[in-house]
């Protein structure tokens, strides 16, 4: 057997450690094992590398992609240059097609997001043989209840949150921690809890300046001078409008957000007068060695994977679900993101310990 591997969309922790764990399987069931670079396009252009024995030592506790991601590889809407030097973009899936032939490919394993997710299925519409591995920081798919990479951001998040605190502290200073997400609050509701924020925003739960005021106010009147808030970048400013950091033409998902941790920040000053700070902890929290968590959790992801390549199951990707690693359609896990319950559990557990949502 043949069975390739790629990573594609953004990076985060974890990654390695599936495609270790998927090569070991693999190498067990006497499988061949091709690596493609840099996501789709790899299958597209023909550049892979044999993932062997070596290749796959020392990997676990490494952070990215050994075989390296991209986010513009879309090969239902590739870009080409022509011979004119002009940028086109073209539908190349039948090359992929015609690739993965060629290169006697039984299965294809697609580690990443929804975007990866989403091409995957339409390359099975046409026939191929690809199955999943659910992959980002965000933990934003639907299908699964965790995806490897989040617990590695959440404890990154959560060791700033511990240094704010001790700066806020000694200055009496609010201080405002903006951290990843996309359009979902988990990294911001579990760092927050974890790190001991007294406010946190999330776009899942609407915030009036107010009421984050007042719970300022209220903790220094009782004697505690300093305030941590947590923003999920996805949090709507007050009126309810996003905060865009820029806009990527080529990518599919074209939206960076960025900026709301500022906004907070600036308007708590104004209206206030206490001193206030922002960090905006960007891709640190996509980097450097997974946590243990992450790394079991891709382990299980790997082994699962390989066994769906090996039985063929087209179009199916692991999941966990409670402690049990499963498969699904691929087509759940892309129909809606995942967002934190607004009245869930961990919301209410939040609030009982005075945590303001700033509603
Ligand atoms: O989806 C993972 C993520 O890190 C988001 O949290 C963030 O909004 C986005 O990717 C950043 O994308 P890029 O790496 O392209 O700046």
């Amino acid at each position: 057997m043949r069975i390739g591997i790629l990573t594609g969309g953004g990076d985060a922790p974890g990654l390695n450690a599936v495609i270790r764990a998927a090569a070991k399987t693999l190498f067990a069931h006497g499988a061949e094992v091709l690596g493609f670079k840099d996501g789709y396009r790899g299958v597209i252009e023909q550049d892979w590398i044999p993932i062997d024995k070596p290749a796959i030592s020392g990997l676990l506790h490494r952070g990215g992609t050994i075989l390296g991601t991209n986010n513009r590889d879309n090969p239902f809407h590739y870009p080409i240059v022509t011979e004119e030097g002009e940028k086109e973009y073209r539908d190349v899936s039948d090359v992929l097609l015609q690739n993965m032939h060629d290169l006697k490919l039984d299965c294809l394993i697609a580690i990443g997001g929804d975007g990866t997710l989403s091409i995957a299925r339409e390359l099975v519409a046409k026939g191929a043989c690809i199955v999943g591995v659910p992959k980002t920081i965000d933990n934003d798919l639907a299908a699964t209840d965790r995806t490897f990479g989040f617990d590695t951001a959440v404890t990154t998040a959560t060791e700033a949150l511990d240094k704010l605190h001790t700066t806020a502290e000694s200055h009496h200073r609010v201080m405002v921690l903006e951290v990843m997400g996309r359009y979902a609050g988990w990294i911001a509701l579990w760092s927050g809890i974890a790190g001991g924020a007294d406010v946190i925003l999330i776009p899942e739960i609407p915030w009036d300046l107010d009421k984050v005021v007042a719970k300022i106010r209220a903790r220094r009147e009782e004697g505690k001078m300093f305030s941590i808030i947590v923003v999920a970048e996805g949090t709507p400013d007050p009126a309810g409008k996003r905060v865009v950091r820029e806009t990527i033409k080529d990518s599919g998902d074209p939206v960076r957000l960025g900026g709301i941790g500022q906004v907070v920040g600036n308007l708590i000053e104004k209206a206030t007068g206490i001193e206030t700070r922002v960090t905006v902890l960007g891709h640190i929290q996509r980097g450097g060695s997974p946590t243990s968590y992450d790394r079991v959790l891709a382990t299980r992801f790997g082994v699962a994977a390989a066994e769906l390549a090996i039985k063929k199951k087209a179009g199916y990707m692991v999941a966990l679900r409670g402690l049990m690693i499963t498969a699904v359609p691929i087509a759940q896990a892309i129909k809606r993101p995942s967002h934190v319950p607004p009245n869930g559990q961990l919301v209410q557990a939040a609030r009982s310990i005075g945590i303001s949502f700033g509603d």
